[in-house]
């Protein structure tokens, strides 16, 4: 699945000044590639109420919190930012000056009214499904409503929203997310997916490869399919054909002027053979899989509900490998699931120095109400779930740097992304999505060129031009 840990601010659309009266939102987004994406979305259908974005909430009239609910820790930390913004709201209201609270994404899904109940300074809570009715929503919230929009709407979202390229002053990119896929039927026993996300919906081919395309013909070089179980993702084609994701990566393949391809996340048991060939046979679908296993031991596997074995897993990596000898992979896993003995725990590092990840997420199993997980006996002490992640990590960083530094010396393809610190020094993204500092006077972004690695940090690897 999907969600990874990083923080991040997304702040993508500055400057639609013509409208007025001008108002500016500043939208933090947590969790996963998804809501990063949902963000870009949002402010685009703000954008058409005359809402420009700013990336400081000092100067804000509306602040979003686009929210992540897969651990606890995600949903706490809503909590105390709402607690924050409730203080700004009465120093904005001391001084006349409009100040609105939103909260969006799988927390507001899960916890709408309960939110609305703790936090009386919020205007308006939406959900996943329903943020293009996110305009109307504030309209309503600014005439004295309480609005919480949690409903999963009939009508399709992507259908009502505004086309993300046509909205004046969004930050141009090389690389884009375009989402396909969306919720799971999977429901692993830890996991809060299939309940804030909702059972797994596929958009129609038509409209990705439309969207697709319009996003290619603004300059976009590099797509990244998303999905919390994008390689579930259905569809028909033009004959009528049911087809799966293999097939429209081989579709989004003849868009002219499209570079690259990625797609996250998937599910072992969604790996079919074609898209197993789609790495096979596709030169610009990149290396690199992100294809979480959660753990090593069968008996964990079976009480988490993944539906297979460890070996079976192995064997996949094997066939994917055999299909495309330079991919790298990298995974997601969860230690201290309840019941988790020694000997499953082993079982798990055993696993990982049998695949070799070239970079993998880990996290402390945290109880959801309303998981099955949540029910089950024998939870592991906190500070045997801290021991065993502090053993994991090590081995993961530990593979993570081998990768690395098996990279030094060798010529590799670079998409330049963005200027780096230095004059003349470019950043770009490696095959295997690691970042990559150049100096590279010649070249502008969007351009794909052949750097020699020569060294690699903690965090990044450096390059030269090659020669020829
Ligand atoms: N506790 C800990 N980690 C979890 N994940 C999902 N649910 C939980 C949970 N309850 C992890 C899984 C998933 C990743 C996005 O987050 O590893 O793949
Ligand atoms: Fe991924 Fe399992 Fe959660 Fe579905 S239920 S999103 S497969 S972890």
């Amino acid at each position: 699945m999907t969600q990874d840990t990083a923080l991040i601010d997304a702040t993508g659309t500055p400057e639609d000044a013509a409208a007025a009266p001008e108002r500016k939102v500043f939208i933090k987004t947590y969790g996963c590639q998804m809501n990063v994406y949902d963000s870009g979305r949002m402010s685009d259908a703000l954008a058409s109420e005359g809402y420009v974005t700013t990336d400081d909430m000092e100067d804000a009239d509306l602040v979003l919190l686009n929210t992540c609910h897969i651990r606890e820790k995600a949903a706490e930390k809503v909590y105390s930012a709402l607690g924050r913004l409730r203080e700004t709201k009465k120093v904005r209201a001391a001084e006349g000056r409009e100040f609105m609270i939103g909260v969006a994404g799988c927390v507001a899904q899960a916890e709408g009214d309960e939110i609305a109940r703790r936090e009386p300074a919020v205007d308006v809570v939406i959900g996943p499904q329903t943020y293009h009715r996110l305009p109307q929503a504030l309209r309503r919230a600014r005439i004295g409503e309480r609005v919480v929009d949690t409903e999963y709407a009939l009508e399709d979202k992507f259908e009502h929203l505004p086309d993300p390229t046509k909205t004046k002053g969004r930050v141009r990119s090389v690389t884009a997310f375009l989402t396909v896929q969306e919720g799971c039927d999977k429901f692993c026993t830890f996991c809060v997916v299939p309940y804030t996300r909702g059972s797994e919906v596929s958009r129609p081919l038509l409209q990705i490869v439309s969207e697709a395309e319009k996003l290619v013909a603004d300059g976009v070089r590099e797509l990244t399919l998303l999905g919390q179980n994008v390689n579930a993702w259905h569809g028909v084609d033009a004959a009528g054909r049911a087809i799966g994701l293999g097939d429209l990566l081989y579709r989004l393949a003849e868009i002219p002027g499209l570079a690259r391809l990625r797609y996250t996340t998937s599910h072992p048991r969604d790996m079919d053979d074609r898209l197993i060939e789609a790495h096979r046979d596709l030169r610009m679908l990149m290396p690199y899989l992100h294809l979480p296993v959660q753990a090593g031991s069968d008996r964990i596997l079976k009480a988490m509900n993944r539906r297979h074995k460890a070996a079976e897993y192995v064997a996949l990596i094997e066939r994917i490998r055999a299909a495309r000898p330079d991919i790298a992979l990298s995974g997601d896993f969860i230690v201290g699931f309840p019941g988790e003995t020694d000997e499953d725990f082993r079982a798990t590092l055993d696993l990982v120095e049998t695949v070799g990840y070239a970079q993998a997420y880990s996290f402390k199993y945290s109880t959801r109400p309303g998981t099955p997980g949540a029910d089950l006996p024998d939870h592991v002490p906190e500070e045997i779930k801290v021991e065993r992640l502090a053993r994991l990590q090590e081995l993961l960083l530990k593979q993570q740097q081998e990768f690395s530094q098996s990279l030094i010396g060798r010529t590799i393809d670079l998409l330049l992304e963005k200027p780096g610190r230095l004059p003349g020094q470019l950043i770009g993204r490696s095959p295997w999505l690691q970042s990559v500092n150049v100096d590279a006077n010649s070249s502008q972004i969007g351009d794909i060129i052949n750097v020699r690695i020569t060294a690699a940090g903690p965090n990044s690897l450096f390059a030269e031009v090659a020669e020829g």
